[in-house]
């Protein structure tokens, strides 16, 4: 109850001499008296880490077959100026997904070229900056998608082509605990590889002098922990290229393999391993390459999640504790534990069902349990943070509760239901804390409402 599972944790947590949660060096009721909450808390190390893993991982494995690889930092997880410009000192590459994120990457002074520009409806906005800018990689996600880029190059006139890479759909949709081989065709991303319409996405892209064809990528799902899902589409991705060598005589330089490396939420879950994944593909990439007489493509990945989700805590404060007859059966009563957070800061329990676990983080707390329910401060009865977890019997008012694993489409999905405004992020590296992004008040809110 009071013990930390290394694998939701980041490495930087631990329970100091007196039992309060300590991050990176500082003690949690420090942060929590100096900057409030709730708040997320980001393990700087804790991240800088894991992205070296992921890109040490594939840099090694797929060395061993002869193939280069890029690891694209999925910013949808989380971005901001700093977290997008570790990715890049790490040596990670930057994935955007709208404007707005784009936007966020060259202000963190990521070079355009390291940065890749993605979404099933960009406006011509978004495909006017991506462009100005010079990003390294536009992901094109139709036919129509196709022309209109091809014809804002054209209409530019400066001699630069655009850099495209075509989203195909192979049919493998992995996710939880979910797989489902076949027929994830009914969805809105990219090109079809059964229906056929890769090839003809791929052909168009060729067929137009402005742009310049990278190569093929594919997203099968997020949060997946075993290889499978990745191995099958890999397989399908590569025989596609080879189909177009014989159709085209035109071999695809690169593969992107997308993101969606799962990670631990709750104890004794174990997360997909890096190292596992990168030789297991590496394996199959050899291997059907060798098979099609097709040499091996450079490799790219966009893990979001893995990188950033463990890397963050979320802070709160314990407000009403309402015990709740349960009818069971067995009959037994649910501690309801409100903090001062909610849905509004983590939606994903109440989007995706999603489990968390939590921890009272201001001291240890009776060796008693109680069978508490997390809950928010939100109008409504579906505001839950972690549906079960046993938590000390004498937990109060005034204690700090951290939910681990946070980190990953917690601030990047937050909303201001109820007017709530949004918790700061804090990221806290040997021993000092710096605000990443602060606080949203209710003046910040109000600025938005012209009376
Ligand atoms: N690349 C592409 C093209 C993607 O669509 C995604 C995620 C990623 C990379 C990163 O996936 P990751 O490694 O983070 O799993 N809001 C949901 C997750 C949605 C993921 C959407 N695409 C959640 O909270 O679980």
């Amino acid at each position: 109850m009071n013990s930390l599972d290394g694998a939701v944790w980041s490495s930087g947590v631990r329970r100091g001499a007196d039992g309060a949660l300590v991050v990176a060096g500082v003690d949690v009721r420090e942060i929590a008296a100096t900057y409030g909450t709730p708040a997320y808390v980001l393990d700087e190390a804790d991240f800088r880490a894991r992205a070296r893993v992921f890109r040490e991982a594939f840099r090694e494995a797929f060395a061993a077959i002869g193939a280069q690889t890029d690891v694209y930092y999925a910013g949808k997880a989380f971005l901001s100026v700093a977290v997008a410009r570790w990715a890049h000192e790490e040596g990670l590459r930057v994935d955007t997904a709208t404007g707005g994120e784009l936007a966020v990457a060259l202000r963190a002074g990521v070079p355009a070229g390291d940065i890749g520009m993605h979404g099933n409806n960009k406006s011509d906005a978004e495909l006017t900056r991506a462009l100005d800018a010079g990003v390294g990689r536009t992901i094109v996600d139709s036919l129509t998608e196709i022309a209109r880029l091809a014809d804002a190059v054209r209409a530019r006139a400066d001699g630069r082509r655009a850099p495209v890479m075509v989203r195909v759909t192979t049919g493998v949709h992995a996710g939880g605990h979910e797989y489902i081989a076949t027929a994830h065709e009914d969805q809105k991303f990219g090109l079809s590889i059964a229906g056929g319409q890769a090839v003809v996405g791929l052909r168009a892209v060729l067929a137009r002098p402005e742009l310049e064809l990278l190569g093929v990528h594919s997203h099968i799902g997020s949060q997946i922990l075993d290889t499978e899902g990745f191995i099958e589409a890999a397989r399908k991705l590569l025989r596609l290229r080879a189909d177009l060598v014989a159709q085209t005589g035109h071999l695809l330089g690169e593969v992107d393999l997308g993101g969606g490396y799962g990670i631990a939420y709750l104890p004794g879950e174990v997360p997909l391993e890096p190292g596992r994944v990168a030789k297991d593909l590496a394996g199959v990439v050899r291997e059907v390459c060798d098979a099609l007489g097709t040499p091996v493509p450079r490799i790219s990945i966009e893990p979001g999640r893995a990188i950033v989700g463990p890397t963050t805590l979320t802070l709160y404060e314990v407000g009403t504790v309402k015990p709740v007859a349960v009818d069971g059966p067995p009959p037994f009563v649910r501690t309801y534990v409100s903090v001062d957070g909610g849905m509004s800061d983590n939606l994903r329990p109440a989007l995706y069902g999603a489990r968390y676990t939590a921890v009272l983080a201001s001291r240890t707390g009776a060796r008693e349990s109680v069978q508490a329910r997390v809950v928010g401060k939100h109008c409504e009865s579906g505001d839950i943070v972690v549906h079960d977890v046993l938590l000390p019997a004498d937990v109060t008012r005034g204690d700090l509760l951290a939910v681990p694993a946070t980190g990953a489409y917690g601030r990047s999905m937050a909303s201001n239901y109820n007017h709530v405004p949004r918790p700061p992020v804090l990221a806290v590296r040997d021993g000092v804390v710096r605000v990443l992004v602060r606080r949203e008040t209710e003046a910040d809110l109000l600025s938005l409402d012209q009376g």
